[in-house]
């Protein structure tokens, strides 16, 4: 396992690159599954989450070819395989098969994912709406099972926001027999993505980017070859960075159009957030005041953004309230928070941050993928050395973090942990 260690107090000053977005690329790599021929995707992010989801497609008879910068994924020859708990354990994401392998092979065979460390991540409203358009539902041995001769049509309302499940359903209904609305459906920008990518396949799709999306069933869909949108979590993530160690940073290829709730935030904290030749100059010149902050869903503010503004406000000048209204256990890095000197309550879903002058640096564990990034951004501003280990918690959704910080100022070292 490797281990980063930081030595905090420098500050982030050049420009930085945004790789492709995970959430995007995944429900992408699903998609492939529906059709054969070459199915091509650009801007792939080399993450882990990316691999492992590559080498579930391979489990299932795609041929996964990579190429520079993306992937070529030939699903003519896929047929139905259990996607096993050894993979989708190590990410939950590997449920997007579901969908899809329904509605080609008419069942599918998914370990059920399992909780992970910010929840329980029941996956009952994709079950719900599968049932609903005509689907056999049954668990077995840990394994959920999924038949129907032909899914047909039906409308489904979620009665919580989801975003895999409003995937997962968008992939099975392309081949249904019928209508499909989805309604209550996730207006992340992932899935509007997924939207024009399977239109481009030649599904026929209404209210793409809507709540509501409308989709009729057709026989065949064709390869495609497709960018992937830029990651706008990990864009945040630098956004927060530059803003927390006085920094001055252009973030390039930055989705600034998917991020107005984190930049009003970091507006109002004091940071100066400005587009700059497609991206995003972030300045924090002024001391770091505090600001609540609630996660909701798109195109309120991210839950995935929730840990690494927490690592922020730590060191802001008042008092901030965050709350987590998506997740049940999204606070693992508060304790992390606490060692290095971070004075934080937590009370149910609400933790109140009362900003100190300064952290010290201290030996951290990450927890989840998010929490990690928190913890590094802690220790870019930390007295002294910060070394946060299982960070392959955080090569799930960074690509090679400790590089593209060090080339604008960080000082960060990779070593193994013995
Ligand atoms: C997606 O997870 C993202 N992952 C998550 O990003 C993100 O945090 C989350 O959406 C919320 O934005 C991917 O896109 C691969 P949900 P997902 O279904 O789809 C409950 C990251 O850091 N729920 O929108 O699994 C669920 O428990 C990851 O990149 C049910 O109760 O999240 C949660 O409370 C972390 N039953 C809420 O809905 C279900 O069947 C939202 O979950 C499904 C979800």
């Amino acid at each position: 396992m490797d281990k980063l260690i930081i030595e905090g107090g420098n500050r982030l000053v050049g420009t930085i690159e945004v790789s492709g977005s995970k959430n995007s690329a995944l429900p992408l790599m699903a998609a492939a599954l529906l059709t054969g021929g070459k199915y091509t995707l650009t801007n792939l992010p080399k993450l882990k989450d990316i691999s492992t989801f590559k080498k579930v497609l391979s489990h299932m008879g795609c041929v996964v070819e990579n190429t520079d910068g993306g992937v070529i994924i030939d699903a003519s020859n896929a047929r139905m395989v259990e996607a096993p708990y050894d993979l989708v354990k190590t990410m939950r994401a590997s449920v997007l098969v579901l969908g899809p392998m329904v509605a080609r092979f008419k069942e599918a065979r998914v370990s059920l994912p399992g909780g992970c460390a910010i929840g329980a991540r029941p996956i009952n409203l994709h079950l719900m709406a599968l049932e609903k358009m005509g689907a056999e539902v049954e668990i077995q041995g840990g394994y959920v099972i999924v038949k129907a001769k032909n899914l047909k049509g039906a409308k489904i309302c979620f009665d919580t926001i989801t975003v895999t499940g409003t995937e997962n359903i968008m992939l099975a209904a392309v081949h249904a027999d019928g209508e499909t609305i989805i309604e209550n459906a996730a207006l992340e920008p992932e899935v509007t993505e997924l939207g024009y990518a399977l239109k481009k396949m030649g599904a026929d799709i209404d209210g793409i980017g809507t709540d509501k999306i409308t989709i009729r069933g057709v026989k065949e869909l064709r390869p495609i070859e497709y960018k992937v949108m830029p990651d706008r979590i990990e864009a945040g993530t630098f956004m927060v960075a530059a803003a927390m160690t006085t920094g001055n940073v252009l973030i390039k290829n930055c989705p600034a159009e998917h991020l107005d709730a984190l930049t009003d935030k970091l507006k109002a904290a004091g940071a100066s957030v400005k587009t700059e030749n497609g991206g995003v100059r972030v300045v924090g010149d002024k001391p770091i005041q505090s600001v609540d902050i609630k996660t909701y869903p798109y195109p309120a503010f991210p839950t995935d953004m929730q840990a690494q503004m927490m690592a922020m406000m730590s060191i802001s000048s008042g008092l901030s309230v965050i709350t987590e209204t998506i997740f049940e256990n999204r606070f693992m890095h508060v304790a992390e928070l606490q060692r290095m000197g971070a004075n934080i309550t937590v009370d149910g879903r609400n933790a109140v941050v009362k900003g100190v002058r300064s952290l010290s640096g201290a030996p951290l564990m990450a927890t989840d993928l998010r929490a990690s990034a928190s913890l590094v951004l802690a220790g870019l501003v930390a007295n002294g050395i910060t070394e946060v280990s299982r960070i392959y918690h955080l090569d799930r959704g960074y690509d090679a973090i400790e590089k593209k910080l060090n080339a604008i100022g960080a000082n960060i070292k990779r070593v193994k942990d013995e």
